[in-house]
Formats: structure tokens, C-alpha cells, sequence
């Protein structure tokens, strides 16, 4: 595409020069030899003799067919060129994509308590975008552009040596100053992406508690919190806009300059002569060819800089170390046969901040314990840390006399089934959130698992039945309908140990009764921990374990609690109270 861009109009002045006289005609036939001047001269000979063997009209066809031939190519060339670079600019974003999504979802759940959700999706959207256009651009311009420069430079060396080295030496002095504008201009940009992502993440959690603030007469108050991030994004946003814009009017200018010095400079030798005016002439002439692909270079490398700021915000993810490793030759599969042992367990999720405090616990195959105790005492820590959603600081924690540690994490986390207080489910299809993540389930063993969830009449009652696509975060269905989906999920899972946290407690009393008789079923046979708010359903656990504070303070079955008359107890009586 290069050449012929180059080529394609000079190649047709001799023809035009020769057919409409302004050249004198070759008639013969030049002495071949390897260089510029009689390979011109060869040309014109050849130009000459159609003109004379055909008349001016021919020729003048041949000169309109060449013409078209040559265009057509320069534009196949180009066409193809970008045909080819298509793939690669997908494909480069594609795999960036690819790998950020999969880091993601590989890193612990401690990092997104530190990160905002908008931020990071900022930066698998316009952050990847950004580096698509402005990194692959500079990498075009980088293939295209240095065949020109070279071509002049080594026209400038051939005139003189000594002046191409004077400029140089000016043309460093330049790209000193752009280079000053290109590390602005990349703080600016990390800062306009964080800005970009703030605005993201306070779109998606607006969206999110639209009902929130609609009920609370907040609209105005979001609406100005939005104004401000909206404005400081637009004001960086300027600034890059500014500098950005500098790139290309400055190199020119600094290019004059350095033009100016130079006449200056040259005109000294000329005077000495130690060069000749034709000389400096040719010379200043490719000095000039070589501004317009050094212009495109200088904004290719201020666009650059904006690029690197996302490539800077997009490693930082790729690079977060995850904490929460399976070791080498950790075991694959597992059958949970014996016990869940918690020894001397402590942990914190920020220093010197003890959660959990000396928690030793054990759980035979089978059995079913509760957790109670106020919000905040560490009932959702302790069971978070069973499936490795945090680690912890000192102890450790053992399924049939094996540290969880030694499980790869897929075998530690299929024993387990968890259902939680916020039913999590998915803009899909029931029959998809129920089977969520497994492959190939028959329809039938997906019914049987609603049953015992108690949710199959609402699901037949739907719209669809099954196939009944139940909205965002399944806002299409009650909250006690939401939970016994979620239940559903975990039982057709069949897992031996079935986490329950506050399952039933966002639910009113009615339906709070159905999920709890799906829950009773399907705790017959299986280890369980449950934590329960409300005392009623949990009196006929194995051992019920009050905890304070992230210690536990109590524990025994649900008689011999009541009978010590401590804390449980009045827990108790406030709730029959
Ligand atoms: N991701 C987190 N980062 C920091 N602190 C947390 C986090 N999650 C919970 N906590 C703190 O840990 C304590 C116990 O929380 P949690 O286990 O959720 O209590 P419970 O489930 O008993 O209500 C609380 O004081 C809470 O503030
Ligand atoms: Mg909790």
C-alpha cells in the first residue's frame, strides 16, 4: 500500500510531460544500466515510441487505462491492508477481553469489597476500547510511516551529512517538548478512565436502587451527584482534548523552526562554499517530504500515551495476585464421609480487626447446627470461610481429618450447596437458574428438585412453565418465590453439606412456611449449618451455637440451653415475647 501510495502519481508526470510536449521525446533507445537517470530516460523512451508508433489518442488511452490500473491497485492494497488488520485489532481486544473477564471471576471475593463494580466494568468497556484504537493505531503508523522517513533521511545523508546531523541534533530538541505533552497527557488520562468508571458505577447502582430512590425523593440528590463526577470527567476530558490537540500544530511549527534554523545555518556554508544553493534546495525538499509521516508520528505517539493510561488501569487487574491458591498436587475429588472439624479458628478481614476469635467447632456427617447470635457477631464469616471465600489467619479447618487447603478448590466447593439470605439468580430462564453451571440435566430430575424446593406450582403457573425468563436478578418474581429457586438450585446439586444463611429470613410468614418445609426436606440426610433469625426453626438442631462479638459464648442442643438460662434463652424469650 506503501509503494503505492508513493508511486502512483509521479509514475504518470513523465507520460503527461512527454505527451503534451513539455518534455522533448526520446527516439533512442538509452544505454541500460542500474541507475535513477537512465532508467527515466529508458521511460521516456519507451513513452515516445507509442506516441509515434500509434498517435497522441492511443496513448493517451494506454495513459487512462494505466491510470486506472494503478489506482485500482493502490486501492486493492489498501482495502486489503485493512482487511487484514481487522482480525488482528479484534482479536488483540478480544483476548484482552477474554482475559480480564476470566481474572475476574478467578479473583477472591475480597477484592470486589475493596473495588467498585462500575470501575471494573469501565475498564473491560472503554478502557479495551481505548487501547484498540489508539495503541493498534500507533502500531500502524509505526509499519507505515518509517519507510518514508528513512527513504528521506537517506536522501538528506547523500546531500550532506554534516547538515543531517545538525538537524538532528534540532529534531531531539523537538521531540524532547512532545514527549513533555505525551506524559501529561497520560496522567490526565488515567484520571478521565477513573472518572468514566465512577460515573459507570454510579449508573449501575442507581439502576439498581431505583426503587430506593424514587421512595426516598432522592432523585435530585443522585442527579447532582452524577452532575459533579459528570462535570470533573468533562473537565479532565478537556485538558486531554487540549493537550492532545497540541500534538500536530506544534511539531509543525517546531518543524519551521528548525527549517528557519537550518536556512540559516546552510546559508553560512553556502556563502563559504561549502555547498551548493541546488543542494540545500534538494535537501529542504526532502526535509519537507519527511514532515507530513513525522506529524503523523507525533500524534500517533501523544494518542499513544492515552492509550497506555487504560493499558496501565487494565494490568493492574490482570496482575492482582490472588491470594486464595490451590496447591500442586491438591486433591481432585472428594466424598465427604466422616466430619467438618474448625480448629482454633481466627480471622479478620482488615488488621488488628478480629472477626472471629478461637472458634472450634465440630460437625459430624449427618448433623445439623445452627448459628445464632446478633447481626455482626460473625455468623456469615464463619461459614464463608468453609468454601474458601476468605482464608483463614490462624487455624485451620478440616473436612474428614483433611485441611480444606489440600482440596483444589472445585472439589472443596462441589461438596457444598449454599443458599443465602439475597436470592442471587440470573436473567435466564428458570430451567437454566435452576440448573445453573451444570450440563446436560434431564428435564425430569429439574422438576423433581423444584418439588422438593416447593416452588414447581408457581413455576407451572407461570408464563412459560420452565422456560419463563424471569428478568433481572429475578425481579420478576416474589421474594419467597426467588428463595425456593435458589433452593432448588442447591438441591438438584445433591451436595452432602448444605450451608443455610438466613435463608428464610427476608421472606413474610407464608411463605417463610413453604421454604422452610422445602428446607426440612432437604436437610433429612445431610450435613447442615444453618443460621437461623428466627429461634423456631432451628430447635431441633444437633447443636445450636450462640455467638458475641465473633466468639462463641454458648452452645448445646436446644433444652440444655434453656435450661443454663443465659443468653440464648433470652433470645428466646424476646422472640416468643
Ligand atoms: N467484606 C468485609 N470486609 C470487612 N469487614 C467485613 C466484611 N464482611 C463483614 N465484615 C465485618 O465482619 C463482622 C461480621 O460480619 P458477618 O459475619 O456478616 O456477621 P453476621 O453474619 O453474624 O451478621 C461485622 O462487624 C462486619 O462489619
Ligand atoms: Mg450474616
Amino acid at each position: 500500500m506503501t509503494i503505492f501510495n508513493i508511486v502512483t502519481v509521479p509514475l504518470l508526470i513523465p507520460f503527461l510531460q512527454i505527451l503534451f510536449g513539455s518534455h522533448p521525446k526520446v527516439l533512442t533507445k538509452p544505454q541500460f544500466s542500474y541507475d535513477v537517470d537512465s532508467m527515466v530516460q529508458t521511460g521516456y523512451y519507451y513513452i515516445s515510441q507509442t506516441i509515434e508508433q500509434n498517435g497522441q489518442k492511443t496513448a493517451l488511452a494506454y495513459i487512462c487505462i494505466g491510470f486506472i490500473l494503478l489506482f485500482f491497485l493502490k486501492n486493492l492494497f489498501s482495502y486489503l491492508s485493512l482487511f487484514f488488520m481487522a482480525p488482528v485489532r479484534t482479536g488483540i481486544v478480544r483476548d484482552i477481553r477474554m482475559k480480564l473477564f476470566n481474572k475476574m471471576i478467578y479473583l477472591p471475593l475480597s477484592y470486589f469489597s475493596e473495588e467498585k463494580k462500575g470501575d471494573l466494568m469501565a475498564r473491560m468497556s472503554s478502557d479495551v476500547q481505548e487501547i484498540e484504537s489508539s495503541i493498534l493505531n500507533f502500531l500502524e503508523v509505526m509499519v507505515r510511516e518509517p519507510l518514508m522517513i528513512i527513504g528521506c533521511l537517506c536522501l538528506m545523508v547523500v546531500i550532506n551529512p554534516h547538515l543531517t546531523l545538525f538537524v538532528i541534533g534540532l529534531l531531539l530538541v523537538t521531540g524532547l517538548f512532545i514527549g513533555r505533552i505525551g506524559k501529561s497527557l497520560r496522567q490526565s488520562s488515567g484520571k478521565a478512565q477513573g472518572h468514566l468508571g465512577n460515573l459507570i458505577a454510579m449508573l449501575e447502582e442507581s439502576l439498581s436502587g431505583l426503587r430506593i430512590i424514587k421512595g426516598f425523593n432522592a432523585d435530585k440528590y443522585q442527579a447532582q451527584r452524577f452532575e459533579k463526577e459528570n462535570n470533573s470527567y468533562r473537565d479532565t476530558f478537556i485538558k486531554i482534548m487540549w493537550k492532545k490537540d497540541l500534538a500536530s500544530p506544534l511539531s509543525e511549527f517546531l518543524g519551521i523552526v528548525v527549517v528557519s534554523i537550518l536556512l540559516w545555518y546552510a546559508s553560512g556554508l553556502i556563502f563559504n562554499n561549502q555547498m551548493s544553493a541546488e543542494g540545500l534546495f534538494a535537501f529542504l525538499l526532502a526535509f519537507f517530504y519527511a514532515q507530513s509521516p513525522a506529524k503523523s508520528f507525533s500524534k500517533a505517539f501523544a494518542t499513544i500515551q492515552k492509550g497506555m493510561a487504560s493499558v496501565d488501569r487494565v494490568e493492574k487487574i490482570l496482575n492482582t495476585p490472588n491470594n486464595i491458591r490451590e496447591k500442586k498436587n491438591a486433591i481432585k475429588q472428594h466424598t465427604f464421609s466422616n466430619s467438618i472439624l474448625y480448629q482454633d479458628v481466627h480471622f479478620s478481614y482488615i488488621k488488628n480487626k478480629p472477626v472471629l476469635t478461637n472458634i472450634n467447632i465440630e460437625i459430624q456427617k449427618g448433623k445439623t447446627i445452627a448459628l445464632v447470635g446478633g447481626s455482626g457477631a460473625g455468623k456469615s464469616t464463619l461459614v464463608d470461610l468453609l468454601p474458601r471465600f476468605y482464608d483463614i489467619n490462624e487455624g485451620s479447618i478440616f473436612i474428614d481429618g483433611i485441611n480444606i487447603k489440600n482440596f483444589s478448590l472445585e472439589a472443596l466447593r462441589s461438596m457444598m450447596g449454599i443458599v443465602t439470605q439475597q436470592s442471587i439468580l440470573f436473567n435466564d430462564t428458570i430451567f437454566n437458574n435452576i440448573t445453573f453451571g451444570l450440563q446436560d440435566i434431564p428435564k425430569e430430575s429439574v422438576i423433581e428438585a423444584a418439588k422438593i424446593a416447593n416452588a414447581h406450582e408457581f413455576i407451572m403457573d407461570a408464563e412459560k412453565g420452565y422456560e419463563t425468563i424471569i428478568g433481572d436478578g429475578g425481579g420478576k418474581l416474589s421474594g419467597g418465590q426467588r428463595q425456593r429457586l435458589t433452593i432448588a438450585r442447591a438441591v438438584l446439586r445433591n451436595p452432602p453439606i448444605l450451608i443455610l444463611d438466613e435463608a428464610t429470613s427476608a421472606l413474610d410468614s407464608e411463605s417463610e412456611k413453604l421454604v422452610q418445609d422445602a428446607l426440612q426436606k432437604v436437610m433429612q440426610n445431610r450435613t447442615a449449618i444453618v443460621i437461623a433469625h428466627r429461634l423456631s426453626t432451628i430447635q431441633d438442631a444437633d447443636e445450636i451455637i450462640v455467638m458475641r462479638e465473633g466468639k462463641i459464648i454458648e452452645r448445646g442442643s436446644h433444652q440444655k440451653l434453656l435450661d443454663v438460662n443465659g443468653a440464648y434463652h433470652k433470645l428466646v424469650e424476646f422472640q416468643t415475647f
